[in-house]
């Protein structure tokens, strides 16, 4: 494993929201945790930016419906593909490095029953375990930022997708050029790697064999679920230290308050791509 793979491992296993952390928040609202459903879920599980909506947008670009084989790049405790499975009737396989990650999305799909629709492989998105030519459509939302080689992911999910699939994902996107110390503070604090601005990153996904759709610019819409993110963070670590827990990651904290500055000085943002495998 790389450092920067290990990197983005150590961030998720500290990670504030945790398979137990949604279980216990749901346990304590209704008492037990019998009989629960996806929909139960949905207002925890989604670790990227615009909820539900931000996954239908992507269904809707990579023609996900009823039986689509979707591979989740980076799929976290599986929220999306759940989603996915539960709202268009897809089939589902999520690609996640870390091992808690794993464990807990297995965990929160059993719980649903979803486990027939939804799979989850440990492993890495450059060097996925699945056959060529295998896959409706590959999706993946704010999380090739922590992988080293986007581009090395992007023929990977060139290879398992069959002719005429498609590629549809959100990330990070740099519209300039991070200062030193603050592409140090993303890594230290967040795991990030190298950010592309959105010409870039579409050139990268067509140099993988794509043909690509216009990239959409999400970063004016982020900067208002960011703001509320942060908030989140605020009350999460406020009520850590009143219980006299650990308030978790300070690391984490500091690059992601710069990271709020950021985006709305347009420093960073985020992209929303769309490619398809000729046919
Ligand atoms: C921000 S979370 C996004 C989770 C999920 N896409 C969602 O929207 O709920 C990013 C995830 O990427 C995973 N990840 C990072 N590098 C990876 C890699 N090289 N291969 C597979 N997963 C990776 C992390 O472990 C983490 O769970």
């Amino acid at each position: 494993m790389t450092i920067e793979m290990r990197s983005a491992v150590d961030f998720y296993e500290r990670h504030p929201i945790s398979a137990e952390i949604i279980l216990a928040k749901l346990d304590a609202g209704r008492g037990h945790l019998n009989g629960l459903a996806p929909s139960d879920l949905f207002a925890h599980d989604q670790d990227h930016y615009g909820g539900l909506a931000a996954n239908d947008a992507l269904a809707q670009r990579a023609s996900i419906g009823q039986g689509s084989r979707v591979v989740d790049f980076c799929a976290g405790l599986g929220g999306p593909a759940r989603y996915f499975a539960h709202r268009y009737g897809a089939d589902v396989t999520g690609i996640e490095l870390t091992p808690a990650r794993v464990r807990g999305a297995e965990e929160l799909t059993r719980r649903v029953g979803l486990q027939d629709r939804v799979r989850m492989i440990g492993g890495d998105v450059m060097r996925v375990p699945l056959p060529d030519a295998s896959a409706d459509a590959v999706i993946s939302q704010e999380a090739l930022l922590h992988v080293p080689d986007k581009a090395r992911a992007l023929a990977e999910a060139f290879r398992i997708l069959k002719p005429g699939g498609r590629l549809a994902f959100t990330d990070w996107v740099a519209h300039r050029t991070l200062s030193a110390g603050d592409r140090e503070l993303m890594w230290q604090g967040m795991a990030v790697t190298d950010l592309y601005s959105l010409a870039t990153y579409a050139d990268l996904i067509r140099d993988a064999g794509f043909s690509v759709f216009p990239a959409e610019d999400l970063t004016a819409d982020w900067g208002e679920i960011l703001r509320e993110r942060l908030a989140m963070y605020r009350k999460l670590r406020a009520d850590a230290q009143a219980a006299g827990a650990p308030a978790g990651h300070d690391a984490f904290y500091e690059s992601y308050v710069r990271f709020v500055d950021l985006v709305n000085d347009a420093a960073l943002g985020g992209g929303r791509f769309t490619a398809q495998k000729p046919a």
